[in-house]
């Protein structure tokens, strides 16, 4: 696949993944991007996933028609990209590798006893390096998604390889929505990042792109405001959506009719959308992205070991240490006896910036009242306000 005249896709497609990152289910598959740029020099950007060695290298092998590429540039060390190197290396010895001194450091511990010697071109932030009529710059994008990540962008072409930055889940013949699977992507694997990102955007912000070639997910060619925009509201732990998600645990079904009587009074309302989400059956990695989509949250949940359901902590949690911040959360308590729900999650939030409290908490002991109806109804109101 050609991207511009000089620069060819040389990444493959892996339709037998199960779990990505050894954590996120991908029904699509996963795309691992790797490109040539042709030039006086030949320079291939990045590796892939272990499994696509020889695919890989064929590619490359293609694309370079009967040359041999003159450096492979490591962006970033994580193995899905950086699999390969030493094998690129086996096959083009002559071939430099450059990465940055951080990158250098975590190759000599993920290939142990291999010497790169002088094979190794070492940039520092801004450095450029020229191809012929193809001038690169390296820009360091420190955790996202990792420290020495950096983004290089070529100004003959106007092309940014991004790197883990506008990637998403899904293999490149995947016809699927590109926000939903970048969103998931985005808020599983760099969200807790947000100011490291929303700094790479500053910093890309100057540079004159027309095409952003991420690590993963498509080639973006057009309308590059749209995922720009989205990539400012993520960053930024922004409100994209107007809306409510619900998101419950529920043992014997009571919760769960609070958390729908509170929909339908919602949908009542004429909320723009509400988000009802049973956290024990959903994807935890789309409910995280649900929540940090919407600016209000409801957490519906029952006490549980004097603590809250497991797969609600779990969600919690996959909030709190991606930096939840900037939204209203309600709450929906459950208990039989000692009811703790509430207090526990509140707690659970206390390190959490601009958290506002709906001042209404439903509490419920094992199912709902005529108090609790009157609780979801004044929940709902002001949810709507
Ligand atoms: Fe796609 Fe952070 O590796």
């Amino acid at each position: 696949m050609k991207i511009t005249d000089d620069i060819i896709y040389v990444g493959v497609n892996d339709h037998d993944i199960d779990l990505f990152e050894g954590q996120f289910i991908v029904p699509n598959g996963m795309a691992y991007n790797s490109y040539v740029i042709k030039d006086e020099k030949i320079a291939v950007m990045d590796t892939v996933d272990a499994n696509f060695a020889e695919e890989w290298l064929g590619n490359i092998e293609a694309a370079v028609e009967g040359k041999t590429p003159d450096y492979l540039i490591v962006q970033h060390m994580e193995p899905d990209h950086s699999a390969n190197i030493m094998k690129f290396v086996e096959k083009y010895p002559e071939a430099k590798v450059v990465a940055n001194t951080k990158a250098f450091q975590m190759m000599s511990n993920f290939f142990r006893n291999v010497d790169l010697g002088d094979k190794k071109v070492e940039v520092k932030n801004k450095e450029t390096l020229s191809l012929g009529a193809h001038e690169l710059t390296f820009l360091f994008a420190p955790m996202v998604h990792w420290p020495e990540v950096m983004v290089t962008y070529d100004s003959k072409d106007k092309v940014l390889f991004s790197a883990d930055a506008f990637g998403k889940f899904g293999a490149l013949d995947a016809d699927e929505d590109w926000d939903c699977e970048a969103r998931r992507y985005y808020f599983g694997i760099v969200g807790k990042y947000g100011k490291q990102a929303e700094n790479l955007l500053k910093a890309a912000e100057g540079l004159d792109i027309e095409k952003i070639c991420a690590l993963h997910g498509p080639i973006l060619t057009e309308n590059l405001e749209h995922y720009i925009g989205q990539y400012k509201t993520w960053t930024s732990y922004g409100v994209e959506s107007e809306g409510v998600m619900i998101a419950y645990t529920s043992v014997y079904g009571n919760t769960k009719k609070a958390a729908e009587a509170l929909a339908e009074e919602l949908k009542a309302k004429g909320c723009p959308k509400v988000v009802l989400t049973d956290l024990a059956r959903e994807d935890m990695a789309e409910a995280v992205e649900d929540a940090f989509r919407y600016g209000k949250l409801v957490l519906a949940t029952t006490t549980y070991n004097a603590d809250i359901f497991p797969f609600m902590r779990t969600f919690i949690d996959g909030l709190t240490e991606r930096a939840y911040q900037n939204r209203t959360i309600g709450i929906i308590e459950n208990g039989s006896w000692a009811i703790m729900a509430g207090k526990v999650i509140k707690g659970l939030f206390e390190k959490s910036k601009d958290i506002t409290w709906t001042d209404t908490t439903v509490s419920i002991m094992s199912s709902m009242n005529e108090e609790n109806e009157a609780q979801i109804k004044a929940l709902a109101e002001e949810l709507c306000r």
